[in-house]
């Protein structure tokens, strides 16, 4: 069996004897590297004064890790502007908020360079090399500019934008043909493949056969590749001690009120705004029911150098506080507006809890609380998703109650539907849901891209 390498902007493996708190990539790659054996690539998260390429070698849970430092204005200019300020907002949707700069481009090209420098000579001739998201488009092409001839694939965690969109980035084409250095391209959804096919056939000349996208002498294989989560893992932190522990301080909280729960990053394409609007309009609405819910938002800063995400916590900090302002009572507070992350025990107790959670970005690439609140559920009494038919995750979990996250209205209707849904209908919709969310587990993604990489004959270099 092949050696593994992945990479990516972040690195995120717990430290020895530390299991509780890592997302489901995190698993699925750890479990996948240790099957190959092999290393995982990426970004320290730290600064230094001068880039000099010096590898952190690190040894944890059974994985290796190789990590490097970045200079300030790497920082700057790689991950705050071209990944986070230009490439994030375009690829969802949010050309209002996208800026355009050469240096963020050119920051990003470096940094691309730099991790292209620093990991091809730990690449051994017949592994695998995976490297995932948007910071990293441009890595296989320099890596085969330095003579890699390995199997290399790339998967996207983002939404791939509509043509039209993405032609407003001014190195649109650059971009999109330093994916052809890749043999394997993974999206989430068709919506993301289609629309790359799109770019591909109207733009570049290219041809769709298949799996097959080719453009001129070079044929790559793009997939639909759906991530999941570690459905079993997840259902059992669901019931451990401290789930318990912290489903029965929602109870407690409760104090009988039906529960409705978000947890997102706090980030503006997560729709939070116009989830608080939508929770107002159902207050507005539903006079007999005001004092009967309470609305849980737990959303951690992040990326909080870049002055958009800046905005968006001044804006939902004093959006809660006019909806409380306006609905509170002496004994209830319609919206608990939380900023912190919790150990993932305690959420899936949070997830339990809750008659309804509320998932509803303006767009995402697939969004995995929506599984995780799934998994987390009592089977004998589960609880409602209401999810926005713009996350990818809606392609595969049609038994949600599917709503428009940009009508204010809508949401007020899917939080009726969902909090006087009957335990039947519950049930009915859960078990399809979990049954998905099970089969379509991230092992299962894991495995379905391996083997498409596996697949590919090792590239004879010209
Ligand atoms: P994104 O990758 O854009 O952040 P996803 O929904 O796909 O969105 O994944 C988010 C992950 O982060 C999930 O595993 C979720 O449980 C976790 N997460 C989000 N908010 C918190 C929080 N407050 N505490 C702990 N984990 C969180
Ligand atoms: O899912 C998209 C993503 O950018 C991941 O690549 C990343 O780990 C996560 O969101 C959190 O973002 P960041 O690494 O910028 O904190």
């Amino acid at each position: 069996m092949s050696r593994l390498v992945v990479i990516s902007n972040r690195v995120a493996v717990p430290k020895q004897g530390e299991s509780g708190n890592q997302g489901g990539l995190a698993v699925a790659l750890q479990s996948a590297l240790r099957q190959h054996g092999g290393l995982w690539f990426g970004w320290s998260g730290e600064t230094t004064e001068q880039f000099t390429g010096t590898i952190h070698d690190a040894e944890g849970a059974g994985i290796t890790t190789a990590t490097i430092d970045l200079e300030e204005q790497d920082i700057e200019e790689y991950y705050n502007g071209f990944a986070n300020r230009t490439l994030w907002p375009l690829f969802h949707y949010r050309i209002d908020l996208t800026e355009f700069e050469r240096d963020f481009e050119g920051g990003y090209q470096r940094v691309n360079q730099r991790f292209a420098d620093t990991v091809a000579p730990l690449i051994e001739d017949d592994d695998l090399v995976w490297v995932h998201d948007y910071h990293l488009i441009p890595l296989g092409k320099k890596l085969r500019e330095g003579g890699l001839r390995n199997r290399l694939g790339f998967f996207l965690h983002t939404p791939w934008p509509p043509t039209r969109l993405l032609t407003a980035l001014p190195s649109h084409r650059k971009l999109v043909e330093s994916l052809f250095a890749y043999d394997v391209v993974g999206f989430h959804t068709e919506d993301w493949l289609d629309s790359f096919h799109h770019y591909v056939t109207s733009l570049m000349g290219g041809t769709v056969d298949g799996t097959r996208v080719t453009v001129g002498d070079r044929t790559i294989c793009a997939i639909i590749a759906p991530i999941g989560i570690d459905t079993a893992e997840f259902e059992a932190a669901a019931t451990s001690d401290e789930a318990r522990f912290a489903r029965e301080r929602m109870y407690m909280s409760a104090t009988g009120r039906s529960l409705i729960v978000g947890v997102d990053r706090l980030d503006y394409s997560k729709g939070l705004r116009q989830r608080f609007l939508g929770y107002e309009r159902f207050l507005a609405s539903q006079p007999e029911r005001r004092g009967l819910t309470s609305f849980l938002q737990i959303a951690p800063p992040s990326r909080e150098k870049v002055d958009t995400y800046q905005e968006i916590r001044a804006d939902l900090d004093a959006l809660s506080g006019r909806i409380n302002g306006e609905y509170a009572d002496i004994d209830w507070t319609p919206i608990r507006y939380v900023n912190r992350g919790y150990p993932r025990q305690d959420l899936a107790g949070i997830f339990r809890a809750a008659r309804v959670a509320l998932v509803t970005p303006l767009r995402d690439g697939m969004n995995l609380v929506a599984k995780e609140y799934v998994a987390a559920q009592d089977p004998e009494d589960p609880g409602v998703l209401v999810l926005s038919v713009f996350a990818g995750a809606a392609e595969q979990m049609k038994d949600a109650v599917l709503v428009n996250p940009y009508s204010a209205e809508e949401m007020a209707d899917a939080l009726v539907t969902a909090l006087t849904m009957p335990r039947e209908e519950r049930i009915r919709r859960w078990q399809a849901l979990i049954a998905g969310v099970r089969e379509q587990d991230v092992f299962w993604w894991c495995a379905r891209f391996l083997d498409a990489l596996e697949a590919v004959k090792e590239r004879e270099m010209a």
